[in-house]
């Protein structure tokens, strides 16, 4: 037998249902707060990611599904590709080869699977889906304004209550500009010169070539170590400093809790100010339902010729569904009504009912059933389906023009005429 790749997993129904009920909300909220959808391919020049999400960072250096592409013809060079382990990186792509700038403000999302080779766990998979959204444009159209920020976060906090998680936790940092962070970075490689050797392999790595990574290790014994560290809130500069007060003071004029965390650096190269991650406890170690942050000079790292400072998040979808108290059986739509033909000829006239009931009401759920079956193989498949009614289409009621429909959870049965059909199995929904 051939199974699906480890960590990678097919979603099913009745699951799907609660994975629609999650993407049509989001895309009701996006709506309401003028943002458009985009789609960028799912994979791209591994160059992208390397400068984008930074060559240090663990997403880069282990993670990525790459390989290389043979050139056409003997002579054509190949070409490093990858599967996308996140969107922002793509999407500040898109934004510069089609020279958006001319626009002012954009506000995108997008859903679609990202890909990482991580250890698989609950919440963790290999293939695993993101809801992504980003605001950038020239900074003349507001794009380096707090109030962006503020609007991101306010716009999550207002995700998640429409999707019905309630016990959510934003945690907020600023990580603040390259210049802070260049200072940051010398102070923590001189906190870490006399301890780095009790570390683990990586942080020693990191300790030299990119220090700020220490604060992803996950290793325990590494942790009272890190704990003495420095944190990014001293080396703050006066810009970066109101600016997150400005975040902090509109969060708490409109009501959005936060709780600041000075440790929280995540787990990309390209952030800068504001950085956030929201937590759930119903998710156990992988307990961040989304993360995102700042970007500031993204787009110029990936060759933008003009600055495009941007603010986005990306809530991993698989995680929120599972933090949902909303059940999948909850979710689901079953049929309204099951048309069980009974006895030979009958096929025909079912198709043309079925037809005609979907046609006068959209929003209806029919499900046929097929001549061949007993009455009582038809009850046991209409149960089976979980319908409402079942509607039985035999020569008498053919000759009648009037059918009986017999509401299964009650028993009770009345014998209607068909054009009145699609109404009555509308009315008790
Ligand atoms: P990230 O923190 O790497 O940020 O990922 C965002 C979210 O994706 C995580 O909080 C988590 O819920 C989910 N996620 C990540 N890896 C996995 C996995 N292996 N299995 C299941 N879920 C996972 C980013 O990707 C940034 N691009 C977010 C962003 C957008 N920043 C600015 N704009």
């Amino acid at each position: 037998m051939i199974k699906a790749v480890r960590g990678t997993r097919d979603l099913l129904p009745p699951d799907t249902a609660l994975w629609n009920f999650v993407e049509d909300t989001v895309r009701e909220v996006f709506r309401a707060y003028n943002f458009h959808e985009i789609r960028t391919p799912i994979f791209e020049s591994t160059e992208l990611f390397a400068r984008g999400v930074g060559e240090e960072t663990d997403i880069v250096a282990k993670e990525m599904f790459t390989w290389e592409d043979r050139g056409r013809a003997e002579s054509d060079k190949g070409q490093s590709l990858t599967l996308r382990p996140e969107n922002t990186a793509g999407i500040v792509r898109a934004y510069i080869e089609h020279k958006m700038w001319d626009r002012g403000l954009n506000k995108f999302f997008s859903i679609g699977p990202m890909f990482r080779r991580e250890r698989p766990q609950k919440g963790r998979y290999r293939q695993f889906y993101q809801i992504d959204a980003e605001i950038i444009g020239p900074p003349s159209a507001g794009s380096e304004s707090p109030a962006r920020d503020a609007e991101i976060l306010e716009l999550v906090a207002t995700l998640l209550d429409r999707v019905g998680i309630k016990d959510w936790r934003l945690e907020l940092n600023s990580v603040g500009c390259p210049n802070d962070r260049a200072q940051f970075n010398e102070a923590l490689r001189k906190a870490l010169e006399p301890v780095a050797a009790k570390m683990c392999a990586d942080c020693q790595r990191r300790a030299v070539t990119n220090p700020l990574r220490v604060f992803d290790c996950k290793v325990p014994e590494d942790q009272p170590i890190i704990e003495t560290l420095p944190r990014i809130s001293h080396f703050l500069d006066e810009g970066c400093r109101k600016h997150f007060e400005e975040v902090k003071g509109i969060l708490r004029s409109i009501g959005v809790d936060f709780v600041e965390n000075d440790r929280l650096v995540r787990g990309l190269d390209y952030y800068t100010r504001t950085a956030f991650e929201f937590t759930h406890g119903a998710l156990g170690a992988q307990n961040a339902i989304l993360g995102g942050g700042r970007y500031d000079g993204l787009a110029e790292a990936l060759g933008s010729p003009q600055p495009a400072p941007g603010i986005g998040f990306a809530i991993g979808e698989d995680r929120l569904v599972l933090s949902l108290t909303k059940s999948a059986e909850e979710a689901i739509r079953t049929p309204d009504v099951y048309i069980a033909p009974l006895g030979a000829g009958m096929n025909r006239e079912a198709a043309r009912l079925a037809r005609e009931l979907r046609r006068s009401n959209k929003d209806l759920v029919v499900e046929l059933g097929d001549e061949s079956f007993r009455l009582k193989k038809s009850f046991e498949a209409a149960d089976k389906a979980k319908a409402r009614y079942i509607l039985i289409v035999g020569e008498n009621e053919v000759k009648a023009d009037a059918f009986a429909l017999k509401h299964l959870a009650s028993g009770e049965q009345v014998t209607v005429p068909r054009a009145d059909l699609a109404a009555r199995i509308a009315m008790q929904r």
